[in-house]
């Protein structure tokens, strides 16, 4: 597909960088989409990969209402970061009432795909800034489509049949010792479980990279280490410059991003300045529910 912004009649879409990224405009998220202004986003969306709302104005409820004509709402799987009237929606903040933050504390520094811990991962995730720093506290996108067709062939018939293991108690454990540890129960919820290191995007049909540094620990039939140093190369080549489209934030800003051919990390700011975020994820009801039962079937056996 071309990036042709003309191929769109009731929204714009304006292209942010090579690989992946577009601000969409002409859209108020605050109000119903009729459908054939949601099937243009939904073809953007899967088109750009990440898709850009400026100057938008939304409720916890609002947010949710748009969110959900996507998929179904997931909650985040550690019910301590939900929040409290709205389980679908987590507000990620810097911001402390005494000791202890009004929100979830940011995350997400290394590179990672929102979920791919759980069977069923997270399709999309909408993030809205409602107070963002004026430096800093960028958020970056790497598009995993881009980096597969730039692997050499030899190199993409090596992954073929290969699973990553993603882990989330141990990237806890790893990325999160300033954390309270997760408990037995948090920990006993989310297993190991394997996807393809490299899987065909079920609406698009193209391939694309599926692991990261910040969750995939290792390779299945791989000794712990050369897994991991294979998933920290591949990682490393698809997250190069001119793969990524960097985000700097304003407040108003809603962000869409597809998580099945996309990295998405974090990046730090001053803490002297208050952010405050919002945000949804859509579950990736495209995966099968044999391919569930498969994942489920096999994680018994990961260690
Ligand atoms: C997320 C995430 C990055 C950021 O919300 O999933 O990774 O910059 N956020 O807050
Ligand atoms: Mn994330």
């Amino acid at each position: 597909m071309d990036n042709v912004a003309s191929q769109y009649r009731y929204i714009g879409a304006r292209p942010m960088a090579a690989a992946l990224g577009a601000e969409i405009v002409g859209v108020d998220l605050s109000r119903d989409i009729s459908d054939p202004v949601f099937d243009e986003i939904h073809r953007a969306h899967l088109e750009f990969g990440v898709i850009v709302f400026r100057d938008q104005d939304l409720s916890p409820l609002r947010q949710k209402i748009f969110s959900a004509r996507f998929g179904k709402l997931m909650s985040h799987a550690i019910a301590r970061f939900r929040h409290p009237d709205h389980p679908e929606v987590m507000v990620m903040t810097n911001i402390k009432d005494g000791a202890v933050n009004i929100g979830a504390s940011r995350a997400g520094f290394e590179w990672h795909s929102d979920q791919s811990y759980k069977p069923v991962p997270a399709l999309g995730t909408l993030l809205y800034g409602i107070e963002c720093p004026p430096v800093g506290a960028n958020t970056e996108f790497a598009s995993m489509y881009a980096a597969y067709d730039a692997l050499p062939e030899a190199r993409k018939e090596s992954l073929e049949g290969k699973l990553g293991v993603h882990d989330y108690a141990w990237a806890w454990e790893t990325y999160y010792k300033d954390r309270a540890p997760l408990t037995d129960s948090e920990k006993a919820a989310l297993p190991p479980v394997r996807h393809p290191l490299a899987r065909i995007h079920p609406e698009t049909g193209r391939k694309a990279l599926y692991l990261s540094e910040g969750m995939t620990r290792s390779v299945d039939g791989m000794d712990e280490q050369s897994g991991r140093a294979m998933v920290l190369e591949l990682n490393d080549f698809a997250t190069q410059e001119q793969f990524v489209y960097s985000h700097a934030w304003r407040p108003g800003d809603l962000v869409f991003w597809d998580n099945r051919c996309l990295l998405h990390r974090a990046t730090p700011s001053d803490p002297k300045y208050r952010r405050v975020m919002q945000r949804t994820m859509v579950e990736d009801g495209t995966i099968s529910a044999e391919a569930q039962a498969e994942h489920r079937s096999r994680n018994h056996r990961v260690a």
